[in-house]
């Protein structure tokens, strides 16, 4: 039998940090882990957006809501643009001096296929920069809240899209030449490069903090609008054949899965079970070889290290000296 929603444990006492969450994906993998009891911050770019997301959260996942000693779901809104190491950098002093313990990260929010080449306000192309970097740097920085958790686990939102990606170091941010969907493809390869790097890294540091990687099949979300808009293949996609599509809150069920089933296991990629995996309920897929490339993996992380100026600390504490 498929896997539903339904079937996610009680979350009570577990803070889930979801980005991009005022829409799409991210909006109903936050639903419904308030529904379950997780205490969900919804972090997001736009202020009042997050205040109209988080009227409607508190609404729907009020409707079955299983949170143990919880009458409500709990939930709050936090400001972060993905755009902008200052705001991830921010944003995060202001976590960590919370010392709240961070038991699911979800780095969800993205940008698809813009027209033309833009920038994020560090001069990055902008869904390198949005998708991947800004993840990167956020991971790096709540790596203390995570390992404040008892069973710590960073969700990335990947995509199909990851099959046609390449990762070349010497047009890493289509400098030289730029793509819409080349540049898209590239971002959702090197999120799948960085939630394996992870899972590797962790495993071999003994930490208990698992990485899975995820992609929502094809999802009738906003990010057709916020990004290509109708050219001739979203148009195609998204309209003769929108059957073959699903609607948001089934296209988030591979990230909800990922983020609170006991199943979910660290270094698998869960995507929907469907035709293509358009659509469909969470399963464990393929990711494509390269995407499972440690060499190349290693080589984005030192280089998103570079880029970004920060350095992910270890994922767990060295083993104590037995020397003396
Ligand atoms: N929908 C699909 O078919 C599909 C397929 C494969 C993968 N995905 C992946 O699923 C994830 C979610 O996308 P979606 O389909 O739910 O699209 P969506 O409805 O457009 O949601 C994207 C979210 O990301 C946010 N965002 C964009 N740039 C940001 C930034 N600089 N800082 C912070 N937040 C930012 C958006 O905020 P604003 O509202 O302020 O713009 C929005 O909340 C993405 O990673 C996407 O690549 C989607």
């Amino acid at each position: 039998m498929s896997w539903t929603p339904a079937q996610i444990p009680n979350l009570s006492g577990k803070t889930a940090l979801i980005t991009g969450a005022n829409s799409g994906i991210g909006y109903q993998a936050a639903v419904e882990l308030a529904r379950h009891g997780a205490h969900v911050i919804l972090a997001v770019r736009d202020v009042h957006k997050g205040h109209d997301a988080l009227q409607k959260l508190l609404r729907e996942a009020a409707v079955g809501h299983v949170g143990q000693g919880l009458t409500r779901p709990t939930a709050e809104i936090a400001l972060l643009d993905l755009a902008s190491l200052a705001s991830i950098r921010n944003f995060a002093l202001g976590f960590n001096a919370r010392r709240l313990p961070l038991d699911i990260l979800i780095n969800n929010a993205g940008v698809m296929a813009l027209p033309t080449r833009q920038l994020t306000e560090d001069g990055f192309e902008r869904q390198f920069g949005t998708n991947h970097l800004g993840h990167f740097t956020l991971t790096g920085y709540m790596v203390p809240q995570l390992l404040g958790a008892e069973e710590p686990r960073v969700v990335t939102v990947s995509s199909l899209a990851h099959r046609n990606g390449k990762i070349d170091f010497d047009n890493l941010q289509s400098e030289r030449s730029y793509t819409p969907w080349k540049a898209y493809q590239n971002s959702k390869l090197a999120n799948l490069l960085f939630a394996f790097e992870l899972h590797r890294r962790a495993r071999a540091q003994g930490s208990k903090l698992i990485s899975i990687a995820c992609h929502p099949g094809i999802s009738r979300t906003q990010i057709v609008t916020n990004g290509p808009g109708s050219d001739l293949k979203t148009s195609i996609l998204f309209g003769p054949l929108k059957f073959l599509t699903s609607p948001d809150t089934e296209g988030a069920e591979p990230t909800v899965y990922a983020a609170a089933d006991p199943n979910a296991h660290s270094g698998e990629f869960i995507g929907p079970d469907g035709f293509l995996e358009f659509r469909g309920h969470p399963k464990v897929v393929r990711a494509r070889k390269k995407a499972c490339d440690p060499e190349v993996a290693q080589k984005l992380w030192a280089v998103s290290e570079q880029l970004t100026g920060l350095t992910f600390r270890r994922l767990a504490p060295l083993p104590t000296d037995t020397s003396s």
